[in-house]
């Protein structure tokens, strides 16, 4: 008795799951994507624009992959490496688990994000990243003005490696909302904003953890984490020489939203909207040498794709 109650329960759990999978699996003409009549669903600049932005896609990909689990893209994801080098430097960081959980879904969002790139818009093989401790100490040394000592070691612990990181999806935000006006393609904006929003999430949690933890002294420098966000901010409006585009954790009231807040948990203009940045200004920044025609930096070999490309050529 009790094994054919059993069975009949189970029966009925079967024949409700498969009339709920008939509701939610099959295609509801109520939910089809709705897209415009008119106009090709990509154009040729939105192409490379989109392939601009599987650069940075790129380094985020490799350095929270790594970070977080000790391997990058080549084990993920090897159809998206398209034969390129493997990054330089690139290791697993000294992550709490909370941290750890994190960077690992930020590295398989990026994951998604280039298949989604490269699937719509075309790409290239990953270019050489350096991800090595000596890249971000150089970096830090570069936001002080002078030599930490010791140098910065982003995968050293957790805070380290979220400030570290808040030198990455930043610039990835700046360059979509940048690119947004170029966009024309109904097909490409649906992916830029899809990637804007993850790129904005990202960044958010980033900036969160380190305005909780903002008057944290960073071992073994005696300065606080809301000075590393200050200075990496501010080394970034630097080298992309195009006024402030970029704002630490906690600011001078005037930069804070409707010029009344100290608290600066997101970086935002005067209307409290998203910077843009140009391919230009990233370029100058991730190269780390202010010029968009020297590669450097997170891209020794510069940048990949048409329009990085056409300013490495203007190389002297
Ligand atoms: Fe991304």
């Amino acid at each position: 008795m009790a094994i054919s109650i059993t069975s009949s329960s189970s029966v009925i759990v079967l024949v409700v799951m498969i009339m709920c999978c008939e509701v939610l699996c099959s295609p509801n003409p109520q939910c089809d994507p709705d897209y415009p009549d008119e106009g090709p669903p990509i154009y040729e600049r939105d192409v490379e624009l989109l392939q601009f932005a599987e650069n940075l896609e790129h380094l985020e990909a490799d350095y929270f992959l790594w970070g977080a689990f000790g391997y990058g893209l080549d084990k993920f994801a090897p159809d998206l490496v398209g034969g390129g080098p493997p990054p330089i430097g690139a290791q697993r960081a000294n992550l709490d688990n909370q941290t750890q959980s994190i960077i690992g879904e930020f590295g398989l969002q990026e994951v998604g994000h280039l298949r989604a790139l490269k699937s719509t818009v075309g790409g290239f093989p990953r270019p050489l990243l350096d991800l090595s401790k000596s890249n971000f100490a150089k970096i830090m040394d570069s936001a002080f003005g002078r030599k930490l000592d010791p140098p910065f070691d982003p995968y050293a612990n957790s805070i380290n490696y979220l400030l570290a990181s808040y030198v990455v999806p930043y610039v990835g935000l700046n360059g979509y909302k940048g690119s947004n006006r170029f966009i024309r393609g109904y097909v490409s904006k649906d992916l830029l904003s899809g990637l804007l929003g993850v790129e904005a999430g990202q960044d958010a949690v980033i900036r969160h953890h380190l305005y909780e933890r903002g008057e944290q002294l960073v071992h073994p420098y005696n300065i606080t984490v809301t000075e590393f966000t200050n200075r990496i901010s501010e080394l970034r409006n630097n080298l992309g020489m195009c006024g402030i585009k970029d704002e630490g954790v906690f600011v001078p009231p005037e930069l804070g939203a409707e010029m009344r807040t100290s608290s600066n948990v997101l970086s935002a203009d005067r209307n409290s909207l998203s910077y843009p940045r140009t391919p230009k200004e990233i370029l100058r920044i991730v190269y780390g040498t202010g010029n968009e025609s020297v590669p450097g930096g997170f891209f020794p070999r510069g940048a990949n794709g048409k329009i990085a490309l056409q300013y490495l050529k203007h190389q002297d």
